[in-house]
Formats: structure tokens, C-alpha cells, sequence
């Protein structure tokens, strides 16, 4: 049995690609019986970042009810929020004490923001230590990670490495875990789909808006008699990501043939992600409805996630000497 965890920061509504980079390969991996997954959506590190309370809230509870919309099996693994167990914010402690100075300043998370330090908060230099402290806590053994987030990896690694040297026994080193076929879903613009940058598409929209999203996906201006190459449309690389290969094929025949017009191509990639997500969709807007069951998910994931917690805080402060 091995255990499997992963952290999801709750900046915003999770878009389809947080959902197909995401969302549904974690939830994949939990499946299998040889994993115990604990997924927890990381609200501590958010607030290095996002302040309004009102949004702070809304985004952990989308952010719940879309892994619980995609079906994470919550009875037989841990699905909790990172500021339900404060002995996390312990632990950091302990490992802020193991942290060598220049390894945060090499971390990219705080180098790319380094060019402007006055808005740089000690939470954001320390990220990656609290990100360590996530991952030991649990005695975690596989962290399926982003290409960005190796680095935080290695320095949990080496974190717990020097903590052992002095104090043998404490931690278990974790191995991270990228997905080799890790798909980029394209954005509205056709750059990488990100909160960030104002293209997303949020699958859990109403129709009506959801439509209008698709439909601001930019392409070329070729007429609607033009025969089109599909393979340099946004629209068509999103939907062959979402569609089986005999639909892709009949919609690059479509482009090729002419006489088949952009906003068409966006008509099927709107009614294939109606269809495709149907159940997920009404089940996210029914947990939005009804925020008393995310709570109550959330809540005996920390119970669970607690009893973890504690065992291993007990394990390291008896190492340090505190007990
Ligand atoms: P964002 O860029 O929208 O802020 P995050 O950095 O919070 O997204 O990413 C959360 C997870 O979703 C990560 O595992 C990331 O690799 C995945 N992800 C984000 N955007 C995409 C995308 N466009 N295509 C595939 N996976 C993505
Ligand atoms: N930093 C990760 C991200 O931005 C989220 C995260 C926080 C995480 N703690 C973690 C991921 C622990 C894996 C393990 O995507």
C-alpha cells in the first residue's frame, strides 16, 4: 500500500484545465486498491496570496466540489483542507529550523516575484517549507506533481533529510510523480489555459454562459467557405482532447471539407462538453447548493488527516526532545 498526496491550491474555480491536468489523472490514480490518496486543498498557501475571506471561502468550496463532482472517493481515502489541521503550521516550524537560507531563495516561486520584494510576504518565502511540512506530515510516499512543482519536491527531500541526519528516524523521504502524457489544455487565447491569464473555460457555468466562453475562443478569420486546417484551430485542440478519436476525426474531416464555419466547430465543442460533463455539472452546482455536505466531507477528512498528524508530530517531537 502505498500512500499517494497531493495538495490543490484554491485561487480560484477550477477550469478544465485544472480539470483534465488535474483533477480527473489524480482521481485515476486513487482508484488504485494498492493507493491510499489523501488530496487536500491547500488554503494556507492561497492566503499567501488571496485576502477577501468571501473569496478565500467560495474558492475552497468550488474547489471541493468539483474533485467531489469528478468522484474522489472520499470513504476509502482523505479528502481534507489544509487549515483544518493546524499541526501542519507546527511542523513548519520545525522545518523553517532545517531550511537553509539560499535554498528559498533559489525557489522559483519566490525568484520569479523576487524583482519586486517590498510585495514579497515572509508566507510567500517560506511556501515551500509549509509544502514540505504538507508532505511529511503524512508520511507521504508518492506526490504526483506539475513540472513546476519539482523543485518544491527536492527541497522537501533535502528538508527531511537533514532533519533526519540529526534526528534518525523522523521522516519518510517522499518520491515525486509526473505524468508523462501530461496534457496542456489550451486557453480561449490558444496559451496555456490559466487563472492567470483570462481564458479559462469553467465547465460548471450555466449554459448560457458556458456558451458564451466557447464562443470567445480565438481563431482565424477564414470564411465559413474556406476549407480549414484543424489541427492549427484552438477550438479543435480542445475538443479532441474531450472527444474519442473517431469524433475528432469526423470534425477534422469537417475543417478540411469547407463550407464549415468556426462558430459550428464551437457549436459541437459546446454540446460535447454539455454531454461529456453532464453529471459532473449538476452534481458541482447541486454541492454549491448545498455547502452542508462539502463541510461535512471536509470535516471527517481532517478527523482522519488528524489522527495521522498527530501520530507523526509525536514521532518528531519526541526526536527533538520536547516530550
Ligand atoms: P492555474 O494556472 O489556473 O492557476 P494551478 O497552477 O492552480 O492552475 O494548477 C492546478 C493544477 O492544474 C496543476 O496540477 C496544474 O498542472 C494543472 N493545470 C493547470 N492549468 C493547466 C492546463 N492548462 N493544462 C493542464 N493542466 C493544467
Ligand atoms: N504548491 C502546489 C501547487 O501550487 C500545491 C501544494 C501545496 C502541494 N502543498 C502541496 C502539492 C503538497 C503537492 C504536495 O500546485
Amino acid at each position: 500500500m502505498s500512500r499517494v498526496l497531493t495538495g490543490i491550491q484554491s485561487t480560484g474555480r477550477p477550469h478544465l484545465g485544472n480539470i483534465l491536468g488535474a483533477i480527473i489523472p489524480a482521481i485515476e490514480l486513487s482508484k488504485n486498491k494498492k493507493n491510499e490518496s489523501l488530496f487536500f486543498i491547500a488554503d494556507l498557501h492561497s492566503f499567501t496570496t488571496v485576502r477577501n475571506p468571501i473569496d478565500l471561502q467560495e474558492n475552497t468550496y468550488a474547489t471541493a466540489a468539483a474533485w467531489l463532482a469528478f468522484g474522489f472517493d472520499t470513504k476509502n481515502n482523505l479528502f481534507y483542507k489544509q487549515s483544518d489541521v493546524p499541526q501542519v503550521c507546527e511542523l513548519t516550524w520545525y522545518l523553517n529550523c532545517f531550511t537553509p537560507y539560499p535554498m528559498l531563495t533559489n525557489a522559483h516561486s519566490f525568484k520569479d516575484k523576487s524583482n519586486n520584494l517590498s510585495s514579497v510576504n515572509s508566507g510567500l518565502f517560506t511556501y515551500p517549507v509549509l509544502m514540505a511540512a504538507d508532505i511529511l506530515l503524512y508520511d507521504s510516499e508518492i506526490v504526483p506533481v506539475g513540472k513546476d512543482q519539482l523543485q518544491h519536491l527536492e527541497i522537501t527531500r533535502d528538508i527531511a533529510g537533514s532533519f533526519n541526519h540529526q534526528f534518525p528516524n523522523s521522516f519518510v523521504l517522499p518520491q515525486s510523480k509526473i505524468d508523462k502524457k501530461v496534457m496542456i489544455v489550451p486557453g480561449t487565447d490558444g496559451q496555456k489555459m490559466s487563472k492567470s491569464y483570462n481564458n479559462i473555460i469553467d465547465v460548471f457555468l450555466n449554459d448560457k454562459l458556458l456558451r458564451k466562453q466557447i464562443m470567445s475562443i480565438q481563431t482565424d478569420s477564414l470564411s465559413l467557405e474556406s476549407k480549414k486546417d484543424a489541427n492549427t484551430c484552438n477550438v479543435y485542440k480542445i475538443y479532441q482532447l474531450l472527444s474519442s478519436e473517431e469524433d475528432a476525426l469526423t470534425l477534422y474531416s469537417k475543417y478540411a471539407q469547407g463550407n464549415f464555419g468556426y462558430g459550428h466547430a464551437k457549436q459541437e465543442l459546446f454540446e460535447l462538453i454539455c454531454s461529456k460533463f453532464s453529471k459532473e455539472r449538476e452534481r458541482f452546482n447541486y454541492l454549491m447548493d448545498n455547502k452542508e455536505i462539502i463541510d461535512k466531507e471536509l470535516s471527517l477528512g481532517a478527523k482522519k488527516a488528524k489522527e495521522i498528524a498527530n501520530k507523526v508530530l509525536k514521532r518528531v517531537r519526541t526526536n527533538i526532545g520536547y516530550v
